[in-house]
């Protein structure tokens, strides 16, 4: 009998933990062609803003070794655009849209979350503070605790009470358990994590950055380890918050590791774009993983690499009587 990957997203019932990560998936019509969109957890929609954006100049992809590096930008239509058109295309499918919001100011992520409580079937928000602040130099919100925390509280402060609110981390930090216990003192309800790391690439024959914009944030399996790391960090210090894993996940054993290190929920990107149904093929092959360890709930396995083990490698039991 197939495994119980039923989750829970705030008030939703989630019918599996795999996630569609932001921006590698467009809002779902992308994938529509290759699957059955209401068959994936919740698909978390490319980050919007409350304008339109082109994005950035070509070239902005670039293959590396074991990852891609992406200097896309945050493209896309502006938060009216998805409410007459995307939201709704989601909701007919019967897919649970988890939609990622960016700005450059507290106040643009605040009047996103008031925009997209005032329309139905929101079923979470993540917010992608990975984004330059317009009014302090352009410091990178994720990267300060009291700056991260400012867009949290903002956000929570005017998203409904029953829509969940996830602060979407950066792993270019020194210490991202400070981040993370900034936002969820600032009210976050859960964390995402991680997004892209900043990158680089040189074309040695051109002798110039492969990139226009020059840098670039690295996904993909290269930067599935730091993905570990840091879901563990953060489990480790605050147990309690509801974590969906990301970074490099391409298999079922890859999902199982960020579960095992404190994940309840993971959500898969780069692996999309060489193949589309790669979030159904990741749970059937957790689904297997489960299988072959005797495990019939996945809540077993969340966070289980913290538990104490024997010498001998055994895990010991969890109330030892
Ligand atoms: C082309 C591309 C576009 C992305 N766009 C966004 C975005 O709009 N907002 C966001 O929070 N993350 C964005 N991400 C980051 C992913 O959601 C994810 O956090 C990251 O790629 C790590 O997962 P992966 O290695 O499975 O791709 C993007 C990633 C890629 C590759």
């Amino acid at each position: 009998m197939p495994a119980d990957m039923r989750a829970r997203l705030g008030q939703a019932d989630l019918p599996n933990l795999v996630l569609s990560a932001s921006g590698c998936a467009g809002a779902g019509r992308e994938l529509a062609q290759f699957i059955d969109v209401a068959r994936v957890g919740a698909l978390i929609s490319k980050s919007i803003m409350v304008e339109p954006h082109t994005g950035n100049p070509a070239p902005r992809l670039a293959e590396t070794p074991s990852g891609l590096l992406n200097s896309v930008g945050l493209q896309g239509p502006g938060v009216d655009a998805f409410l007459q058109r995307d939201l709704p295309w989601l909701l007919s499918r019967g897919a649970r849209a988890m939609v990622s919001i960016a700005g450059g100011t507290v106040d643009e992520f605040a009047e996103l979350a008031s925009r997209l409580s005032d329309a139905a079937g929101v079923t979470a928000i993540e917010v992608n503070i990975s984004c330059p602040n317009v009014e302090d130099r352009g410091q990178v919100f994720a990267c300060d605790p009291g700056a991260a925390a400012a867009v949290i509280e903002a956000v929570r402060a005017r998203a409904r009470y029953d829509i969940p609110v996830f602060a979407k981390l950066s792993a270019d930090v020194t210490d991202i358990v400070a981040i993370a216990r900034a936002c969820v003192t600032a009210g976050a309800d859960g964390l995402s994590m991680i997004n892209t790391m900043l990158g680089m690439a040189i074309d040695g024959d051109t002798m110039r950055p492969v990139l226009a914009s020059v840098t670039g944030g690295l996904s993909g399996p290269a930067i599935r380890p730091v993905a570990v790391r840091c879901v563990w960090q953060v489990r480790e210090a605050l147990p309690d918050v509801p974590i969906i894993g990301m970074g490099g996940v391409r298999t079922g054993k890859d999902a199982l590791e960020l579960i095992l290190a404190g994940a309840g929920m993971v959500a898969v990107g780069t692996a999309i774009f060489h193949d589309p149904s790669a979030c159904a093929r990741i749970l059937r092959e957790l689904d297997d993983e489960l299988a072959q360890r005797g495990i019939d709930r996945l809540t077993e396995v969340i966070g289980l690499a913290h538990e104490p083990r024997t010498a001998a490698g055994r895990r010991l039991a969890r109330n030892p009587t």
